[in-house]
């Protein structure tokens, strides 16, 4: 079975074709903001203008015939963005004559994830630009333990390195910036229960401006934030008791994070478990892989009920698989 997949909930215009064992093709087109954040009518615009020229060159090296579904991320994203991927897979779907299918973004992170690591039954760790949550599977859905309550790490980092005059995405920028860093400043660590929130640090954060330098800024932020992580993370593992961590989602290339996370596995005879570096952000594969997952087992999405779902909730799938 091949199956293309579709993602375009922000950032990322991304399409691919995977089949059972292996990622067939992955193509990007990202959106990069001149200046500032992403803006959703500006990504949805890039999205809609590089749409055809990326079809046609995943067309171009692997038949039409051939695919079996398409796939496309139905939410949680950017509403101006969802409905552009939402309308080229109806497009395709028609066009070619296949089931159509609409994945929740957040579980296509988990799945591919589980995938491409030896990962059976994990506590994952997805920490992206919008999301920041602590997901594990009980009976036939997908849980979150524990979130954030205002802004996901990745808008964290991506605003306290805006304010540093730092041009978007800011992760890799501060992860450099930490790597030189060395004095600890202490910031709000701020863990409720298992839920967790990043607004109040950023705000802390940018103070310090006055009197710290960039790269102790930063690095402080990140061990901050990434021990809230990881607190919380350790927590749901013992309350579980599961013995894997999946670490997902665009935040999850830093390697002071993947550290942190790996001396916690290590201490408590956890395995832990990060996916391909370029299958850890947004990407087409994961939508697909999750796509081929599901019409697998049953779903399809008919064209009355592939409305576009920003606020779409990992918990809302049943999975059957
Ligand atoms: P979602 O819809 O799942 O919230 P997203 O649109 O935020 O996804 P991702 O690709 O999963 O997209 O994550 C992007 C985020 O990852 C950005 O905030 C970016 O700054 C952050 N990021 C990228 N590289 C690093 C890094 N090395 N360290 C920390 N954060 C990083
Ligand atoms: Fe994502």
């Amino acid at each position: 079975m091949n199956v293309l997949g579709i993602e375009g909930t922000a950032w990322n215009l991304s399409v691919a074709v995977v089949n059972e064992e292996e990622v067939v093709l992955l193509v990007n087109d990202p959106y990069q903001p001149k200046e500032g954040g992403i803006h959703p009518r500006e990504a949805s615009q890039h999205h809609a203008e590089k749409m055809p020229s990326l079809l046609k060159s995943v067309f171009e090296r692997f038949p039409k015939e051939k695919i079996d579904g398409i796939a496309f991320s139905q939410g949680p994203g950017l509403g101006p963005c969802l409905r552009v991927v939402g309308t080229a897979a109806r497009f395709l779907a028609l066009k070619l004559k296949k089931p159509l299918v609409g994945v929740n973004h957040c579980l296509a992170h988990v799945e591919v994830g589980r995938w491409k690591t030896k990962a059976k039954n994990p506590v994952v760790l997805y920490v992206s630009g919008g999301n920041s949550q602590i997901i594990a599977r009980r009976g036939n859905r997908y849980r979150v333990f524990g979130e954030t309550l205002d802004i996901g790490i990745g808008n964290a980092i991506d605003k306290l390195a805006r304010s540093f005059g730092l041009q978007h995405p800011g992760g890799p920028k501060i992860e450099q910036l930490a790597e030189k860093g060395s004095k600890y400043y202490q910031l709000p660590y701020v863990v409720k229960g298992m839920d967790f929130s990043f607004s109040g640090m950023v705000t802390a954060a940018q103070k310090l401006k006055e009197k710290a330098k960039l790269e102790d800024i930063a690095f402080s932020f990140q061990e901050t934030a990434f021990a809230m992580l990881t607190e919380v993370t350790e927590r749901a593992l013992a309350y579980l008791g599961y013995d894997e961590v999946l670490l997902v989602g665009g935040v999850g290339v830093n390697k002071r994070l993947q550290k942190m996370l790996s001396v916690m596995c290590e201490d408590r005879g956890a395995r832990f478990y990060t996916p391909p570096v370029e299958l850890m952000g947004d990407n087409g594969a994961m939508i697909a892989y999750t796509g081929l997952l599901m019409l697998k087992h049953g779903y399809s999405t008919p064209l009355e009920k592939s409305f576009i779902k920003p606020n779409f909730r990992i918990e809302e799938v049943e999975i059957r698989w």
